[in-house]
């Protein structure tokens, strides 16, 4: 079947079966790999991704439910000025370790910003909730959204 869609600003057509997982697409078929698979089953946030600006896990979605839809993966993000507040912000606070997690986690954080430029601690921990780091202990990634969002006022 044929999906059309807009990925990282660009419009794409791909023949592919609908079931496959947005996540194998991404990976397979347009070698983003900054998209990654932990659980493969919604809970840990690795794969995360934005599709028409709200946060989803591919590894959830078949993609056929992204037809005639925006996906954004942190290889479309990347370039933008928000991006480099985040990392900095991840860099400043020591949020990265081994970075398996950060990709999602800057979907997440783009997602949530974008809805609540101003974030209390709460927030973040909250909009965080759905993404797991088994490095940092959390603290530090909180500490850099609260920065970023500073750092980037007027920018969400
Ligand atoms: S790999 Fe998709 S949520 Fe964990
Ligand atoms: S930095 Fe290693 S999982 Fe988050």
């Amino acid at each position: 079947m044929k999906i059309r869609f807009v990925l990282n600003h660009k419009k794409v057509e791909i023949d592919v079966d609908p079931l496959k997982r947005l996540l194998d697409v991404v990976r397979e078929d347009f070698d983003l790999k900054g998209v990654k698979e932990r659980c493969g089953e919604g809970e840990c946030g690795a794969c995360a991704v934005l599709v028409n600006g709200k946060l989803m896990n591919s590894c959830l979605i078949p993609v056929a439910q992204v037809d005639g839809k925006e996906v954004l993966t942190i290889e479309g993000y990347k370039n933008t000025k928000k991006y480099k507040i985040i990392e900095e912000a991840f860099l400043e606070a020591g949020a990265v370790q081994c970075g398996f997690c950060t990709p999602g986690m800057v979907m997440a954080i783009e997602a949530l910003l974008s809805q609540n430029p101003s974030p209390e601690e709460s927030d973040v921990r909250e909009a965080l909730s759905g993404n797991l780091c088994r490095c940092t202990g959390y603290n530090m990634i909180v500490d850099a959204v609260l920065l970023a969002a500073l750092k980037g006022k007027g920018l969400w």
